[in-house]
């Protein structure tokens, strides 16, 4: 098989696993969407510090994992509350936040997501994101760029730290790094022309690859935050990688991303001691 049947083959299992996945994530959604007039109501508990989860996190979850398992019976899930463990490295494998910005959830503020990305071999294949207020469904195979309710999306052209906005998010679970992240905060402050923070990692890293944020950092953030938002921003032309400067590895790690001017100079300010 040449090369471009490969790559032909590649693409075609890409749309079929978006497919699913937007399936998927449009069902979790509609349900938690049902949920949130009543959200007074709802049962709630805590992980860890500042961490909650709801019946209707472990609800949606249930919705994703029926989709997907009557689909590809036997696929992998790294699920943020059913199978946070699970290893995506071989096969097909979906990672899976059934509700990414549960506190604003929890609270009627809105900013919340359903998040799922596929992976075929431990490689990004396919990636889906729904903001569940707003009912906006952003969508990204590999090679096959991004888009926003079918529309190609990408990442801004703003160059200059002094007209970029910035989007982030506090450490407020590991509050070991708060100093640091402290320090971070007063020097992008200081030298960009604003930063936002509204709770949900996977719409932080939509808005990168839409280009209503020029970059965005994260000390820590789980792969089920930041696995389709990764390949949303690369698809839409941007640059994701850890605070090194590597590659995200599926595992608990820090973020940045931007469009490729902003990443680079936003890794350089974040590192500057
Ligand atoms: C959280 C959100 C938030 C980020 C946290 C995540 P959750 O996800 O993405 O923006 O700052 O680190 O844990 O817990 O609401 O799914
Ligand atoms: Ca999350
Ligand atoms: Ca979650």
């Amino acid at each position: 098989m040449s090369a471009i049947d490969a790559g032909q083959r590649r693409c075609r299992e890409c749309r079929e696993l978006l497919l699913i996945a937007t399936t998927a994530a449009r069902e979790a959604a509609a349900l938690i969407r049902e949920r949130a007039p009543a959200v007074g109501s709802i049962e709630w508990r805590k992980k860890g510090p500042a961490d909650f989860v709801s019946d209707v996190d472990t609800a949606a979850e249930h919705a994703i994992r029926a989709v997907l398992d009557r689909e590809i019976p036997g696929a992998t899930v790294l699920g943020e509350e059913m199978s946070p463990n699970a290893s995506v490295d071989a096969g097909v494998a979906f990672v899976v936040d059934p509700l990414d910005g549960t506190t604003n959830f929890l609270h009627g503020y809105p900013a919340y997501a359903v998040s799922i990305a596929a992976l075929a071999d431990g490689q990004l294949a396919a990636g889906v994101i729904v903001n569940v207020p707003t009912g906006d469904v952003y969508a990204a195979t590999a090679g096959g760029g991004a888009t926003r309710n079918g529309e190609p999306l990408s990442v801004s052209a703003i160059d200059e730290p002094a007209l970029a906005l910035i989007g982030t998010g506090f450490p407020f679970k590991d509050l070991h790094q708060l100093d640091r992240y402290q320090q971070q905060f007063a020097a992008i402050t200081r030298r960009t022309a604003g930063l936002r923070r509204a709770g949900s990692a996977a719409l932080d890293l939509a808005d990168v690859a839409g280009g209503r944020f020029d970059a965005f950092w994260e000390l820590r953030l789980a792969p089920w935050d930041y696995a389709a938002g990764a390949l949303l921003v690369r698809e839409a032309g941007g640059v994701v990688t850890d605070l090194s400067g590597a590659d995200l590895p599926f595992t608990p790690s820090s973020v940045v991303a931007g469009n490729p001017a902003m990443h680079a100079w936003l890794l350089r300010a974040l590192n500057e001691p």
